[in-house]
């Protein structure tokens, strides 16, 4: 049964520097530890999410859930990583992750970019536009089933011209852990 209206108390924000030990906790809450293993992390090592795009859900002063992006070069191209999403376990379902998402999207669509990318389950990002991507266009760095490599195009068009290796944008000198936006 979806949520009723008034279950709606919280707000979607920017992320902020001081957020990011709670959302360090979501992430670990949601992924844990072998969320480092896994091949999206690879490109995000070194290098700090897209600033001012990072969007979090606070609820009564508590943070329910967290949405970064990573600057990545897919072929030629600069696009987004969405990921990771996470929202507090106990406060799933209430439209919480959509909500982070398209906050971010808009986001994102407003500074220019032109399309995300993302490894992750077609039937709940489906929600929000994303798409899968045609098999044998873009390689992603180390193992990901192909069937969750989803895109989303922000401009007209944008997914189709997308070929290549995806790879890390560059390299920052002092991001932290989870590669959290530095002040
Ligand atoms: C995935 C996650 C972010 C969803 O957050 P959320 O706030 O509960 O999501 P929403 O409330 O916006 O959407 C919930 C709906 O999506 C569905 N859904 C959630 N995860 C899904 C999935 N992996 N595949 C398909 N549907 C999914 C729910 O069943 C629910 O459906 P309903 O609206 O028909 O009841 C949250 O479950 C989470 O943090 N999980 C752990 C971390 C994780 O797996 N992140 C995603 C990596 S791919």
């Amino acid at each position: 049964m979806p949520p009723s209206p008034e279950t709606y108390d919280w707000e979607i924000r920017r992320e902020r520097s001081e957020d990011a030990p709670a959302i360090a906790a979501l992430n670990e809450a949601g992924f844990g530890p072998g969320r480092y293993a896994k091949s999206a992390y690879r490109l995000r090592e070194g290098v700090t999410a897209a600033n001012d795009l990072g969007r979090v859900a606070v609820e009564n002063g508590i943070l329910r859930g967290s949405v970064r992006f990573w600057p990545v070069k897919a072929g030629k191209d600069d696009v987004l990583l969405l990921g990771p999403l996470a929202v507090d376990g106990a406060e799933r379902g209430r439209g919480i992750g959509i909500s982070l998402m398209q906050a971010g999207i808009e986001a994102a669509r407003a500074a220019g970019w032109r399309a995300i990318l993302l490894v992750g389950d077609a039937p709940y990002y489906g929600r929000v536009g994303f798409v899968k991507m045609p098999p044998g266009r873009l390689q992603f760095p180390g193992p990901v089933d192909i069937n969750r490599l989803l895109g989303l195009a922000l401009v007209e068009g944008a997914l189709e011209t997308l070929s290549g290796p995806i790879r890390r944008a560059r390299i920052d000198e002092t991001p932290c852990a989870d590669g959290a936006p530095l002040g």
